[in-house]
């Protein structure tokens, strides 16, 4: 029998926000390695509001919606509330969270959303438009690997072209959502940004460059948490025809830094628009810092509790230091030094080790099989779940992810491996010393920790986040990298 108490409160919990409170209890229940099939990560309220809000504010009331993978209903029910006639689709293959938008939306007797329980590839196949329809929502990032490969053919098939293999499963509903789309028709959908530049959408782009007479925005979400993994996610919002040329343009999520697509410049055009440049500017005055380096995010073990630990608690486990290795976990001023210096923690470090070698690693790793981190998602993709031996890098450079006023940006002498909460910079080949030390020099400067703060979004309370793409594609002042630059790269205190 359920405690009275524990009905209490779950009987309180939906009563004040049903979708919201049945979504955050099933992703709590269900362990996110478990829901990376069928990428049920829910859409925070704020994201999905202001995405129906801006289509809303702009175009004529759709007759139907189509939510793409609706999962607890966000977008569903914004869309019957905003859209009082329209009739909404929700489309979802789990049962569990289509129930769980009948249970919200029974307490929401005013709005009405339709329960469409099956795949959305058959759906859209079968179904008959009747009338201008907008096809919305958080489709399911499920990565290639993970579509049952008898189905992979058909998904490329069903998106005309648009979308080739090795697509997520979003971007391929995205690509056969678009080739459905008729005059009167829109889309707004949230989706890992990967497709703004993967080979796999290469005619996915071109096609929307042509879409003239198509107003399109894509609003930058930098850097949405999926519980475990963090992906740059956009939105992409494709309005009905309408008379004349459209703009294309790429946005802060605020939309209060706002760049043109210039759709002639053909499979670059979005790269330009991203970093703020024209090809024109770029060749005068500005470089981007991406020609001179790679910015990479550190590693991603799936397990950091696991792997990364003090060097007194390995030797607590007694795991010889020939299986351990240095890691910066993060960075940190110091008064009265210049430079950052690292937290450092080490790094389980198991290449070619093979069982039955050495008593307490294999004790450790029947640890972590007992705990179920071999069962995680990126431990589980692994050949040997505990040999992150192909994924640590030592950059030549760390970076901050996260700021409130500063950066830090730290040489790395040491070769540190780099955990997941700090960025990695590679210089390319043949870049010499002096400019590799102009270029740290002017980041560290107060332009180079404008440009920082510019190309970051904010976390809420004053918290700064960078992503490692947007990094790239700051712009540097020619000067700084001839070193005739003046006092603008003075170091920023
Ligand atoms: C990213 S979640 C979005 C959930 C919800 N719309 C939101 O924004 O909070 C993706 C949803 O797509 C559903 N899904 C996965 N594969 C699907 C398929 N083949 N057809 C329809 N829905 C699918 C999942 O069950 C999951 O609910």
């Amino acid at each position: 029998m359920v405690p009275p108490v524990v009905l209490d409160m779950f009987e309180t919990m939906v009563a004040v926000d049903p979708t919201a409170s049945l979504a955050y209890l099933y992703s709590r229940v269900v362990a996110a390695e478990y829901r990376r099939f069928l990428g049920t990560f829910f859409t925070p309220r704020e994201y999905a509001e202001s995405m129906v809000e801006h289509y809303a504010n702009q175009y004529d009331d759709p007759k139907v919606v189509v939510d793409v993978g609706a999962g607890v209903g966000s977008f569903s029910e914004l869309a019957a509330r905003y859209w009082k006639t329209a009739e909404v689709f929700s489309v979802d293959v789990n049962p569990f969270t289509l129930g769980l938008q009948a249970v919200a939306m029974s307490q929401r007797c005013r709005l009405k959303t339709r329960l469409v329980l099956g795949d959305y590839r058959d759906w859209l196949k079968q179904n008959c438009k009747a009338g201008p329809t907008l096809y919305l929502g958080n489709p399911p990032y499920t990565r290639w690997q993970l579509i049952a490969k008898q189905n992979r053919q058909q998904l490329v098939a069903d998106a005309l072209g648009l979308v080739g293999p090795l697509a997520n499963l979003s971007t391929l509903f995205f690509g056969m959502s678009l080739v459905k789309l008729t005059q009167d028709d829109g889309l707004v959908m949230i989706l890992p940004s990967n497709w703004m530049h993967a080979r796999y959408a290469r005619e996915l782009r071109a096609w929307l460059r042509k879409q003239v007479n198509r107003k399109i925005v894509l609003r930058r979400a930098d850097s949405w948490r999926f519980d475990d993994a963090m992906v740059d996610a956009v939105s992409v919002e494709v309005g009905p025809q309408c008379r004349g040329l459209q703009q294309m343009a790429i946005s802060s999520w605020k939309m209060d830094r706002c760049f043109a697509v210039q759709r002639q410049d053909g499979e670059k055009a979005i790269r330009f628009a991203e970093s703020g440049d024209s090809p024109d500017t770029s060749s005068r005055s500005e470089v981007l810092l991406e020609q001179y380096a790679r910015i990479v995010r550190g590693t991603a073990t799936g397990a950091n509790r696991f792997f990364i630990r003090a060097p007194e608690q390995w030797r607590d486990f007694e795991i010889d230091e020939a299986y351990r290795t240095p890691l910066a976990r993060r960075l940190r001023a110091i008064e009265g030094r210049e430079e950052s210096v690292p937290d450092i923690a080490e790094l389980l470090c198991l290449e070619m080790y093979k069982q039955g070698e050495n008593k307490n690693v294999d004790l450790l790793i029947a640890m972590g099989e007992r705990d179920g981190v071999d069962r995680g998602y990126l431990c589980s993709s692994r050949p040997k779940w505990y040999d992150l031996s192909n994924e640590f890098r030592r950059p030549d450079v760390i970076i901050s992810t996260f700021a409130r006023e500063r950066f830090h940006v730290m040489v790395n002498v040491d070769k540190l491996a780099i955990s997941n909460n700090l960025f990695g910079l590679y210089w390319k080949e043949g870049i010499c010393e002096s400019l590799k030390e102009s270029i740290l020099c002017w980041l560290r400067s107060c332009d180079g920790q404008d440009a920082l703060r510019r190309c970051s979004s904010e976390e809420g309370c004053g918290l700064l986040r960078l992503s490692p793409r947007r990094v790239g594609l700051i712009r540097i002042n020619r000067a700084v990298c001839c070193g005739t630059a003046g006092s603008s790269s003075k170091e920023c205190s």
